[in-house]
């Protein structure tokens, strides 16, 4: 099979991580492929933090779940109170997508496809990787905003993603059933 189209249908949401860290050349080639992802208008108004900073990311998973509380984010409220909710999952590498809304027409859609290409990237590459989506509601809360600042999201950007990398510590998870009549084929 293609190997692209094999990477594609072998990827997998990752949920529990070693604590090996991952190579910074295999980082910058994920990243690298994330950059590549087509924007509408070819407008690239993204950024990506690449946090490696173990202390760091568990700072932010904190202010994370004390936003949610203040917010009243009823979507993540279970899990912002939930003792054994952590914030990208212990994983060595987390990473922040976000883009400014004044600046590109699609800004969700781009960083989506910027995620997307880095997880079959990471995935071809032997790293793991799950999208983290409990920043996007808090992404204007303004202590966690300082957090975001602190970690190089630009002031004028939204939060549209999140994600975990590193390596799996457990077997790779089953593909999920698909889901029927999604398709229509006309002629
Ligand atoms: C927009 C979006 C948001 C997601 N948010 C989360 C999340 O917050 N936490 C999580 O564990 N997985 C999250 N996921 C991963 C999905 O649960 C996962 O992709 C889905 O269950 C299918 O599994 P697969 O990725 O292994 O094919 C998200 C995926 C997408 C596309």
């Amino acid at each position: 099979m293609n190997e692209v189209i094999k990477a594609i249908l072998e990827r997998r949401s990752v949920r529990a991580y070693r604590d090996d860290p991952v190579e910074r050349a295999h980082l910058e080639e994920i990243v690298r492929a994330g950059l590549y992802a087509p924007s509408a208008r070819n407008t690239q108004a993204w950024h990506v933090s690449v946090v490696r900073d173990r202390a760091k990311i568990e700072e932010l998973g904190r202010e994370l779940k004390a936003a949610i509380i203040r917010g009243r984010v009823e979507q993540y409220l279970a899990l912002a109170n939930s003792p054994e909710y952590r914030m990208g999952f212990g994983a060595p590498v987390f990473m922040i997508v976000s883009a400014d809304p004044d600046d590109s027409p699609c800004p969700k859609q781009d960083s989506a496809l910027v995620l997307g290409n880095m997880f079959l990237a990471a995935h071809s590459l032997g790293v793991g990787s799950c999208w983290v989506n409990q920043l996007c509601p808090v992404t204007d809360d303004p202590a966690f905003r300082q957090k975001l600042d602190g970690l190089g999201v630009p002031p004028s950007h939204k939060v549209y993603g999140a994600a975990a990398f590193g390596y799996n510590a457990g077997a790779h998870p089953r593909p999920p059933i698909r889901r029927e009549n999604t398709v229509s084929w006309i002629g």
